[in-house]
């Protein structure tokens, strides 16, 4: 596998505009289509404590107090999803943060309208990852392979 295909693991959260609008199957069903693998997958409502740990990193910012609100305010979908760049090709895929200027095509740009009912969180970075993977699973992932895979890595033709 070439240094460019690293294996990443993201963490993602379906924010409860998803799962109360019914689209979280949907939004999930375009992560795996991509290719990327399921490590890990609850549904939780966030209690106000695990909301600020999640968002820690904006408190002191105008938003953080509706940030941390909205995704306490009905349960989220929490995955960990795993792939080649999987963090940059989940960013890719989910969008512009600002629902309105999300380009069509990524699940914004196609399924959210405004501010904060955008839908998805995703992990920026491979540090922001990991702490994040920790906070929300706290008792690890699922190791597995899929017979797949080798369909999709540019090494085992
Ligand atoms: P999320 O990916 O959940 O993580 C940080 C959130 O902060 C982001 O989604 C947006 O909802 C929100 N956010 C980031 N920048 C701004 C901003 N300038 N104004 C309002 N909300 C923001």
């Amino acid at each position: 596998m070439s240094p460019e295909q690293s294996v990443e693991r993201t963490l993602v959260v379906l924010k409860p505009d998803a799962v109360q609008r019914g689209i979280s199957g949907e939004i999930l069903a375009r992560f795996e289509r991509r290719g990327l693998r399921i490590a890990a997958l609850r549904l939780l409502r966030v209690d106000r404590a695990m909301a600020e740990k999640h968002y820690a990193v904006h408190k002191g910012k105008f938003f953080y107090d509706d940030l941390v609100s909205v995704i306490s305010s009905s349960p989220v979908v929490a995955m960990v999803l795993e792939g080649p760049n999987a963090i940059a090709v989940v960013r890719a895929m989910v969008g512009a943060t600002r629902p309105h200027e999300a380009a069509p095509g990524t699940i914004r740009g196609d399924f959210a309208l405004v501010g904060l009912r955008n839908l998805v969180h995703a992990s920026d970075a491979s540090d922001t990852a990991r702490t994040e993977i920790a906070l929300w699973f706290p008792s690890g992932v699922v190791e597995y392979t899929r017979d797949v895979e080798r369909w999709m890595t540019e090494d085992q033709a």
